[in-house]
């Protein structure tokens, strides 16, 4: 079992910070990569025109391992999880009477552009919800997921988890039933990806899509998108020179060139080699690793297990461990319970969570300790008492 890895980061020690859902805070480290990467602008002439290229290769091979994909050159650099969406989104062919399925309160960077290309191509969007009980719920939110899937269907677009309440979907067989029609299979890894195990050779996902600000550890305005052979031929968002074949030949960039470059390195944002953020991702993705998916799902059940059963002995509903992750779960609270006054206690006792759609989410990780759990108990509890 991993030890708690606090001492790798600068939170204040008054606070309780169970909040990596929102945004992780940045190690040490990480923080030190940047501030380097910020530095090396001061003399330009010692950045080469190699490094525009390791540094990203370097990134796309770590971020590859951790996702298990054999070819770092299927995945591109993306400065957010919409912009990774809006690929696949452009490169979806549609017709009126095929339908694509997303869930329900699904973040709205994952549905927007499905709202959008429907409208425009008279494609139906289903949105598959949870059962009204809460026995069972995960279990049958999946097999709704599985029922709404058909032979019209041309995409299947949902997390690994739910955002608001870490409501696990079971993308090996929801992959399974869209492979069985044809339909792609789009996963945002944004809430998932760095701290719960992800496999694209096995779940074989179309397009997995991870901002990198929350379970990556990474900055804010970075993230990186695997993407499968179905997107091979398709049209990038921008025509950047970096993403043609021989741009690492500077002398010869006007020497235009057709073909983009090998894989998916062609939907890359323009300036993908941004040397502040990219050595932070790297550092980042690197104490991932090291952590590795599985021990962060590990610690965050063990640091969480007691919590869990005291707090549904005082009536609050959470999901049972193999239906959600460790690392992020959704309180559901009793009866009676002012949700503004529960969010005033939370803040005066500086326990942060937060509060999305019907569910307190609380997402810790291997930076938080005993304490951190006991405060958010004792808050909640207080919470109950002042009905
Ligand atoms: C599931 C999910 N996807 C994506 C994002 C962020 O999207 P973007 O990187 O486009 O801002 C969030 C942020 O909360 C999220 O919860």
């Amino acid at each position: 079992m991993l030890p708690c890895q606090k001492s790798l980061f600068d939170l204040p020690d008054d606070e309780h910070y169970l909040n990596c859902a929102y945004m992780s805070p940045l190690a040490r480290a990480v923080e030190a990569a940047g501030a380097g990467g910020l530095a090396r602008k001061r003399v330009p002439s010692r950045l080469s025109p190699t490094d525009f290229f390791a540094e990203t290769d370097r990134a796309r091979t770590l971020f590859a391992r951790l996702v298990n994909v054999p070819d770092p050159r299927r995945i591109a650099v993306i400065p957010s999880a919409s912009y990774g969406l809006a690929v696949v989104a452009r490169n979806l062919p549609l017709a009126a009477g095929q339908n694509l399925v997303i869930t329900h309160e699904q973040f709205p960077a994952n549905v927007y552009p499905w709202r959008k290309r429907c409208a425009a191509n008279g494609t139906e969007l289903r949105v598959v919800g949870p059962p009204e009980a809460a026995a069972e719920r995960g279990r049958l939110f999946n097999e709704r997921l599985l029922e709404a899937i058909d032979a019209r269907t041309v995409m299947v677009a949902l997390g690994h988890v739910h955002w608001t309440d870490g409501t696990r979907f079971n993308l090996e067989a929801i992959g399974t039933r869209a492979r069985e029609v044809g339909a792609a299979l789009v996963v945002d890894g944004t809430q998932s990806v760095g701290a719960m195990p992800f496999d694209v050779e096995r779940l074989q996902p179309d397009a997995l899509v991870c901002a990198a600000y929350k379970w990556l550890m990474g900055p804010y305005s970075i993230g990186f998108a695997y993407y499968g052979p179905r997107f091979d031929a398709g049209e990038p968002l921008e025509e950047t020179w970096i993403g043609r074949r021989g741009s690492e030949n500077f002398k010869e960039l006007v020497n235009y060139q057709d073909e983009y470059q090998p894989g998916a390195l062609r939907y890359d944002v323009g300036e993908r080699s941004n040397f502040v953020l990219m050595p932070m991702a790297i550092a980042a993705l690197e104490q991932v690793l090291e952590w590795t998916p599985e021990a962060i799902q590990a610690y965050c059940a063990a640091l969480t297990g007691d919590l869990v059963d005291r707090l549904r002995a005082l009536g609050f509903g959470v999901e049972g461990l193999d239906g959600r992750g460790a690392h992020l779960f959704g309180l559901r609270t009793p009866p009676g319970v002012d949700i503004q006054a529960l969010a005033a206690t939370l803040a005066a006792r500086c326990v942060h969570v937060s509060l999305r759609g019907s569910a307190v989410r609380v997402s810790p990780h291997v930076y938080n300790d005993a304490r951190d759990v006991e405060a958010l108990h004792d808050a909640l509890a207080a919470s109950l008492q002042a009905r």
